[in-house]
C-alpha cells in the first residue's frame, strides 16, 4: 500500500504547519497512520477522501482537539508536539499549545454558534473572553467581518433565525475575529442544502484570494479543483496521493484516487 511519509515543501513559502508522521489510534483502531503535511503561507490545500478515512481526525489533531500518539506538529516553526523515538509524542506546555492553537481558526460542518447570543455577540465573544479585547475595539472589527461575509444586516439576529448558509458565514466571521494565520475547515458545506453551499464557498474563495492559509476538508470537488493549490487524498488513515490540484484532477496517479474521483464527479 503506498504511503507518502513526507511531502514536497511548497516552493519558497514560509511553512505555517509542518505535521510529520502523525499516528493516532482510538483503542485498537489506527485512524491515522503516519500522515504528513506541509502547509505554506497563503496555500489552500484540500483534503479529500472517503468517509472514515481520518480527515476530520487529522484536522482535529492539528489544533489539539485530539492528541496524537506519534509524530510531530510544528506551527510557524514552533513545536506544538515533538516525536519521541519509540514512545509517545511529547506536547509543549499548556500555555504554548494554547498559543499555537490560537494561530488556527476552525470552521466545522455543524456551525456550533451559540444559540442564545446574537450574531454580533457570537463574533465578539472569544476576542473579549480569550484575547481580552475591549468591546469598543472588537465591535467595529466584528462589523467589518460581518460586512465581508455579507451579513452585517443580521448582526442583531439570533442564529435560530438564520439559514444554514448564513450560520456558516457567521461561523467564518467568528473564526476570523480571532485573527488566525491559518484557517481549518471541516466540510463546511456538507450540512447545507445545495442551493446554500455556493454562498459559503464564495466566502471561502474570497478568503483564499486574500491569501489566507487554508486547509479544507471537502466533498466539493469543484472547490478543490478551482480554489485549492494542492489536493491530499486520504484513505484508511493514510495519505494515498498528494498533488497540485490541476494535476490531480487531470490525471490522478493512484488507482484508489481515480476510483474515488469517478464516484465524486
Ligand atoms: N472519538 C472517536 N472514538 C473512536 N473512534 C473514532 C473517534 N473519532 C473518529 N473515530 C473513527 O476514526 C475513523 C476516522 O474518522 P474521521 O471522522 O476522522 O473520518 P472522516 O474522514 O472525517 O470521515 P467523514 O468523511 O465521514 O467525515 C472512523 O473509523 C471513526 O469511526
Ligand atoms: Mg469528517
Amino acid at each position: 500500500m503506498p504511503n507518502m511519509t513526507s511531502n514536497p515543501p511548497p516552493s519558497g513559502r514560509p511553512v505555517m504547519i509542518a505535521a510529520r508522521d502523525i499516528v493516532k489510534s482510538f483503542g485498537p483502531h489506527r485512524v491515522l497512520d503516519r500522515v504528513s503535511l506541509t502547509l505554506g503561507q497563503g496555500e489552500v490545500v484540500a483534503v479529500i477522501g472517503p468517509s472514515g478515512s481520518g480527515k476530520s481526525t487529522f484536522l482535529r489533531c492539528l489544533n489539539h482537539l485530539e492528541t496524537i500518539d506519534e509524530g510531530s506538529i510544528e506551527v510557524e516553526g514552533e513545536a506544538m508536539v515533538r516525536a519521541v523515538p519509540g514512545g509517545r509524542s511529547q506536547y509543549a506546555g499548556d500555555a504554548d499549545v494554547r498559543r499555537l492553537c490560537r494561530k488556527m481558526g476552525m470552521v466545522f460542518q455543524s456551525f456550533n454558534l451559540f444559540p442564545h447570543m446574537t450574531v454580533l455577540q457570537n463574533v465578539i465573544e472569544a476576542p473579549i473572553t480569550v484575547k481580552g479585547m475591549a468591546r469598543a475595539e472588537i465591535v467595529p472589527k466584528a462589523e467589518e467581518l460581518l460586512r465581508k461575509v455579507g451579513l452585517l444586516n443580521k448582526r442583531d439576529n439570533y442564529p435560530g433565525r438564520l439559514s444554514g448558509g448564513q450560520k456558516q458565514r457567521v461561523a467564518i466571521a467568528r473564526a476570523l475575529a480571532m485573527e488566525p494565520d491559518i484557517m481549518l475547515f471541516d466540510e463546511p458545506t456538507s450540512a447545507l442544502d445545495p442551493e446554500l453551499t455556493g454562498e459559503v464557498l464564495r466566502t471561502m474563495k474570497q478568503l483564499a484570494d486574500e491569501s489566507m492559509t487554508m486547509l479544507v476538508v471537502t466533498h466539493e470537488m469543484g472547490f478543490a479543483r478551482e480554489v485549492a493549490h494542492r489536493v491530499i487524498f486520504m484513505d484508511e488513515g493514510r495519505v494515498i496521493e498528494e498533488a497540485p490540484s490541476a494535476d490531480f484532477f487531470r490525471e490522478p496517479r493512484q488507482a484508489r484516487s481515480r476510483e474515488f474521483l469517478a464516484h465524486m464527479l
